[in-house]
């Protein structure tokens, strides 16, 4: 570069550098009240970190590690009320903050951090990451960065006290370095409940010293890959080799490091369905008695499309007997003093009453208690759980389906099978948790079914950061929070358990705490994609399927039209059905389409800005009929 040329580039370096040093605002979930100030504060290897109580130094201390990790300063946090970042529990507490609330003021001199207690100094620690460089996500020193934060007053507290994410660890099993790992990044979106789904059909995963078989064969199944559902049944004498279960100590282990991150952990041992691995292990609880192996994802039920079902192989405990109560109050006493949650989660759904049917023992108990359908032997033994739950002081949560034979007095509901069930058990003065399928099951597909491996349903980003918990009509204060649900079927590695979780599980954090007047996709979205740039830093997987089309069919008239649309404002689809590959000069999308006769086939991609940022969806003239709805 001539001198003459590199003066001038310098000069105008020089004048944009408040423009870069001055980095946009990125906060997920969005803040209550975000005020933007002039000015930047700088962190340089002299910023002190005080805190004035000791319940401020764990957040503190998180920070002092976070930073002289990645900026290589040698910062740390010593007792104070006088650094240059400040932690202070308010002496008088400021009624606008609440449990969980806080403030963070930044100017160019200081960053103080108040709450009214420790809880809202961690979230105002977690915003002030949020407001430093992405690189503060990683997990080394980053070198050339400038590290700046742009001076705000934010003052901040969630709309709801329950925002949880559940993870299935039974479909498939994840060591207890992933289970942190993954509670260690809820944590940065500041959820605090982790429901801990322990037990199914695929897998027993927590140890119970008193029924030592749980683990010892419960925990194991064959190996197998492939479709859930789908995978060959074990062979005789096939050894059982996959799995895996958390010790107690593993178990304390956890709950400890979630506590710390201001996570409650809720286990949930699911009973009375869905108690294959356990029945495996001791198979005298259920009806039949027979002999049954931990499932490894082979076909053992038939699902008839409106909510019926039958399961083949009994996954069920017996409610008739009695020793069926005395495994519930050996496996919940031991729970129960493990995990310091108030609700202990005991599942209830999808439990096949055949088995019960046929019983001569549950048709004896029918008739004692003047019974007339099967079905209502459920409420007896969800009656009889939550009874010994209470005698170890926790209270019983379960999915929707314990609404069906009388829900015990303060048991609390988890509303899955749409918002039916929750506005059931509120009208019924239960607490509840909103966790439907239709905006929170992260299991689903997040882009087209075509890119995404297949599953049940299909959840887009957009449509669960739409979601209102309270349902109309509604007294809200029933309405505990809401929850995302992991079910791992699918899902064999912790990266991949990544992918699905995120972007959606960013937005539900959003729908979680942030008021709802204050949600906004189209402001959601730059926010998101700046976050997709921190989990970039720090090794998160997240799926971009936000970057695809949105491909529908429509009968307008008898003709199949197809429809497209972008998930996110501002792309630009282009497509082909010639059998050529489609980029910017081919069709641009701008309305319905005429799909053609003939062996056609849609190759359509989304653009932003000139560039290509979606994946190439693919579609068979057939496979686009196949998606046709009426309009
Ligand atoms: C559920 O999805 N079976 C609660």
């Amino acid at each position: 570069m001539k001198p003459i040329w590199s003066a001038f580039v310098a000069l105008l370096y020089f004048f944009s550098l408040p423009l870069f040093a001055q980095q946009p605002i990125s906060i997920i979930p969005q803040p209550v009240s975000v005020q933007a100030q002039p000015g930047v504060f700088r962190l340089t290897k002299a910023t002190s970190i005080h805190f004035g109580q000791l319940p401020g130094q764990y957040a503190a201390n998180t920070l002092a590690e976070k930073l002289s990790r990645t900026t290589g300063y040698p910062l740390r946090a010593i007792p104070g009320d006088r650094g240059g970042i400040q932690f202070s529990i308010n002496a008088t507490p400021n009624p606008a903050l609440g449990a969980e609330g806080y403030t963070l003021d930044v100017t160019p001199k200081q960053v103080v951090i108040r709450a009214n207690q420790p809880a809202g100094l961690f979230y105002g620690m977690q915003s002030l990451l949020q407001l430093l460089p992405k690189e503060v996500a990683g997990s080394k020193v980053a070198p050339n960065v400038a590290w700046t934060v742009p001076a705000v007053r934010i003052t901040d507290q969630p709309r709801f006290g329950w925002r949880g994410i559940m993870l299935d660890v039974s479909r498939h099993f994840f060591t207890k370095a992933e289970v942190k790992r993954y509670i260690d990044q809820l944590a940065t979106y500041k959820y605090n409940v982790f429901h801990w789904h322990l037990t199914d059909d695929n897998g027993w995963r927590i140890e119970i010293k008193s029924l030592p078989k749980l683990t010892e064969v419960g925990a194991w199944r064959v190996e197998r890959s492939g479709k859930f559902g789908q995978r060959e049944a074990p062979k005789p004498g096939e050894p059982a080799k996959y799995g895996g279960f958390y010790t107690q100590d593993d178990i304390r282990e956890v709950i400890q490091y979630a506590a710390d991150r201001y996570i409650t952990v809720v286990p949930e041992i699911d009973v009375p369905g869905h108690s294959m691995a356990a029945l495996a292990a001791y198979p005298e609880l259920s009806c039949t008695k027979a002999i049954v192996q931990v499932n490894p994802g082979s076909s053992f039920s038939d699902w008839f499309g409106n909510g019926t079902f039958k399961m083949n192989i009994e996954n069920t405990l017996n409610p008739s007997d009695e020793n069926v109560y005395v495994f519930m109050d050996k496996v919940l006493t031991e729970v129960a003093a493990l995990f310091p949650s108030q609700y202990v989660h005991v599942g209830g759904d999808e439990c096949y009453k055949g088995y019960w049917a046929n019983d001569p023992g549950c048709q004896a108990l029918m008739k004692k208690l003047n019974i007339r359908h099967v079905e209502d032997l459920q409420g007896y033994f969800m009656e009889r759980v939550a009874k010994i739950l209470q005698a170890k002081g926790k209270k019983m949560l379960g999915w929707d389906e314990i609404l069906e034979g009388g829900v015990p007095g303060d048991a609390a509901v988890m509303s899955w099978r749409g918002i039916k069930g929750g506005i059931e058990a509120a009208q019924g003065g239960h607490n509840v948790v909103m966790t439907p399928t239709t905006f929170a099951y992260l299991d689903y597909t997040q882009g087209d079914p075509t890119i995404d491996p297949a599953i049940y349903a299909n959840l887009r980003t957009r449509k669960s950061y739409s979601y209102n918990p309270v349902p109309e009509g509604v007294n809200a204060k029933y309405i505990l929070g809401g929850q995302g649900n992991l079910w791992t079927e699918q899902i064999p590695t912790l990266r991949h358990a990544e992918y699905m979780t995120y972007p959606r599980a960013w937005a539900l954090a959003e729908v979680f705490w942030s008021p709802n007047e204050a949600k906004n996709w189209a402001g959601f979205v730059p926010r998101m994609e700046a976050h997709f740039g921190r989990a970039d830093a720090a090794g998160i997987n997240y799926a971009k399927a936000i970057y695809d089309p949105i491909i529908r069919t429509v009968n307008k008239d008898g003709k199949a039209m197809l429809e497209m649309e972008g998930e996110i404002p501002g792309l630009d689809l282009f497509y082909s059905f010639d059998d050529t590959m489609p980029d910017e000069s081919s069709l641009r999308y701008t309305g319905p389409v005429l799909i053609p006769d003939g062996p056609i086939t849609l190759r359509t991609v989304a653009y932003r800005g000139g560039k290509p940022v979606g994946h190439l969806v693919t579609l068979k003239r057939d496979d686009l009929l196949k998606r046709r709805k009426e309009q």
